[in-house]
């Protein structure tokens, strides 16, 4: 069941949506070559804690981290730890925080230092996917319009979509109905009407869509062990253009 939110309830999400907005984009400058990945999980949970909100995923079916830190050829999930950050990695991070009883949820990939240009595009386009993805977040359109321009886009540039994760409804949960797929032919699914807010979150290969979670039970790798990249907003349908609550 897709639950609609009030407006009083899109209030609320914005203001979990702020604060995920402020402090991915903070990680931009703070992300340095010889950081641990535990470093900056630390960061985000005291960034989080500081402005009173409360860090969506720790705890969340017994996930050990503020933040999920995946690098290079590590998808999705990935556990924050002693590995260090080198210069030409590229490092995905996934975060989310609860206020008032409401979740945010959104992704950036990063570039550690000077990267090389194939694992810029990667970044960029996937970058460029949710937005395309964007397009069809108004009603009328229906869901699968949305996951459709996704892949079309992220496939243009020789890169594939990831089936095995999808984006998903958000509200007082994490994960609501309905699911978003990154890929799929247009035209099915529920039509999208106002109220609706959902967490569209491209994760995109440069080699095969195919990944596999590792025997930690949450990091999620390729199965080719080439690049993979993220990118997440959390979105609210409007009768107009879309309201993105994290960015
Ligand atoms: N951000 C992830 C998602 O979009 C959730 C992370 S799972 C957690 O589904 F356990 F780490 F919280
Ligand atoms: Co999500």
């Amino acid at each position: 069941m897709i639950i609609i939110k009030s407006k009083e309830e899109i209030e609320l999400m914005k203001e979990a949506g702020r604060v995920t907005a402020q402090l991915l984009a903070s990680l931009e400058q703070f992300i340095q070559p010889g950081m641990t990945t535990k470093e900056i999980d630390r960061y985000v949970e005291e960034t989080i804690r500081k402005s009173g909100q409360i860090p969506a995923f720790k705890g969340y079916s017994g996930y050990p981290a503020s933040a999920c830190i995946s690098v290079n050829d590590q998808v999705v999930h990935g556990i924050p730890g002693k590995r260090k950050l080198l210069e030409g990695d590229i490092v995905s991070v996934d975060l989310g925080t609860i206020y008032k009883g409401y979740y945010s949820d959104a992704a950036r990939t990063f570039g550690v230092g000077k990267i090389d240009p194939e694992a810029q595009r990667l970044i960029d386009v996937t970058r460029e996917s949710f937005f395309e993805g964007l397009k069809f977040c108004k009603p009328g359109f229906r869901l699968s319009d949305v996951s459709h321009a996704i892949q079309v886009r992220a496939e243009a540039d020789g890169f594939s979509v990831v089936r095995d994760f999808v984006g998903h409804g958000i509200g007082r949960n994490m994960h609501e109905d309905p699911q978003v797929p990154n890929y799929g032919a247009p035209g099915r699914g529920p039509r999208l009407v106002p109220g609706m807010v959902l967490a569209i979150e491209p994760m995109i290969n440069q080699g095969t869509y195919e990944v596999e979670v590792l025997q930690d039970g949450w990091t999620t790798v390729t199965l080719d062990g080439k690049l993979s990249a993220h990118y997440e907003n959390s979105v609210v349908i409007t009768e107009d253009e879309p309201l993105l609550l994290t960015l």
